[in-house]
């Protein structure tokens, strides 16, 4: 039997060692964070920007590709019921794009749909799905904005039926029908089906066109991503609620995956029209961790019977990553 005295000597040591080791260990791990957060200073995290920027689709619409406008300097038209909007140029131009903008500007435009002047923006602009962003994933965007080239591009004035061209309009129709915040996670849900919900909801903001809207252009909650024949540009876009019949609950979990990583469809067909700009510009440049968890949350959305006839083109150009 070993003498009391060694025994506690025995204890002092470890606990010694154990401090030692938790100090060491604590030390450590502040030295990583320090490294990991080096880049992602209060300025936003340009690389860690430019994924979300692809993954919210912000170039498309920001960019008139059709009259081969510089990236990001808008003019792009986007058709709705109400009328024609244009995107205004977002590029760090100081008197024509953004550049002048303030963190606390560009939060505020993509999470409460105000700008600087306190103008409400008409939400065409989809920040009824960014206002789900985190501030850090909205500055890390602004960030890489930043990096790119600014363009002088005057914006184009929209052309819209009365009362949708008045700002006055919006912010009543924002008060029925918007809730800003960022996307509270459902702590009974996992970290993968979380973070699908960020992806889908907020970020790629898939509901903005898969969701039907009322007569005053609000989305119609019971009939969430149900698809609907009224979509941009006067389009159709279908139900990808998992509804067997009307939906894509036919589809199987790779089957989704692979749409949005090539825009196959199941039976071979290709994704044309918005889509086919979603997924070459958006959901295919994401990596498959991303994919796997929009895929895990798409699939997990309350069915919704609604039949949409959608028009398929084949085969859309989709470009490969990068
Ligand atoms: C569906 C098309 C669409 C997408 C996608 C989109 N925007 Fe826009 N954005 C618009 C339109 C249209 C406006 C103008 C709204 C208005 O005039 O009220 C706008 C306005 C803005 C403004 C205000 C600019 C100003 O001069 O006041 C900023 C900033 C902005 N968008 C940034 C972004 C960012 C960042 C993304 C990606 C996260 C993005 N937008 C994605 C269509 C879009
Ligand atoms: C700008 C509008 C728009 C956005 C945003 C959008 N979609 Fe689509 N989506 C469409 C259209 C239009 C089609 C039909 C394409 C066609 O006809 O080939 C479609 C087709 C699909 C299909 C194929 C369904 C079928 O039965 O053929 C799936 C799945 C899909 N979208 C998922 C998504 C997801 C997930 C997101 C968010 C990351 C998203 N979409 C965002 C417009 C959009």
């Amino acid at each position: 039997m070993e003498p009391a005295i060694s025994h506690s000597a025995k204890r002092r040591n470890s606990l010694f060692a154990r401090i030692f080791r938790v100090g060491l260990i604590s030390a450590l791990t502040a030295l990583i964070a320090a490294a990991w957060a080096q880049p992602s200073t209060a300025a936003g995290d340009a690389a860690r920007g430019k994924y979300l920027f692809d993954a919210a689709g912000c170039l498309g619409c920001h960019t008139d590709i059709k009259n081969k406008g510089n990236p990001l300097a808008g003019g792009r038209e986007l058709k709705t019921p109400f009328g024609a909007y244009y995107s205004p140029n977002i590029t760090p131009d100081a008197d024509s794009g953004i550049g002048k903008w303030s963190d606390a500007d560009f939060i505020r435009a993509l999470r409460n749909g105000v700008a600087p002047n306190g103008s409400h923006y008409f939400p065409v602009f989809p920040y009824p799905s960014y206002t789900g962003m985190t501030d850090k994933d909205m500055l890390d965007i602004k960030a890489y904005i930043f990096t790119t080239p600014p363009h002088k591009t005057v914006n184009k004035p929209h052309r819209t039926l009365p009362p949708f061209g008045t700002r006055l309009f919006v912010g009543p129709w924002k008060a029925l029908h918007f809730t800003p915040g960022p996307l509270q996670p459902d702590p009974a849900k996992s970290a993968q089906w979380n973070r699908g919900a960020y992806l889908v909801r907020a970020v790629g903001h898939c509901a903005e066109c898969h969701t039907p809207r009322n007569l005053l252009g609000a989305k119609k909650t019971d009939m969430d991503m149900a698809g609907t024949a009224d979509g941009p540009d006067g389009g159709t876009v279908p139900n990808i609620t998992p509804d067997r019949k009307t939906g894509i609950g036919r589809w199987s979990a790779d089957e989704l995956e692979d749409f949005l990583d090539s825009g196959m469809l199941p039976d071979g067909d290709f994704a044309g029209s918005d889509m086919g700009d979603v997924i070459d510009q958006s959901t295919s440049r994401l990596s498959k961790a991303d994919r796997k968890a929009m895929v895990e949350y798409l699939r997990s959305l309350p069915a919704v019977d609604n039949r949409i006839e959608a028009k398929k083109k084949s085969p859309a150009k989709i470009k490969k990553k990068k």
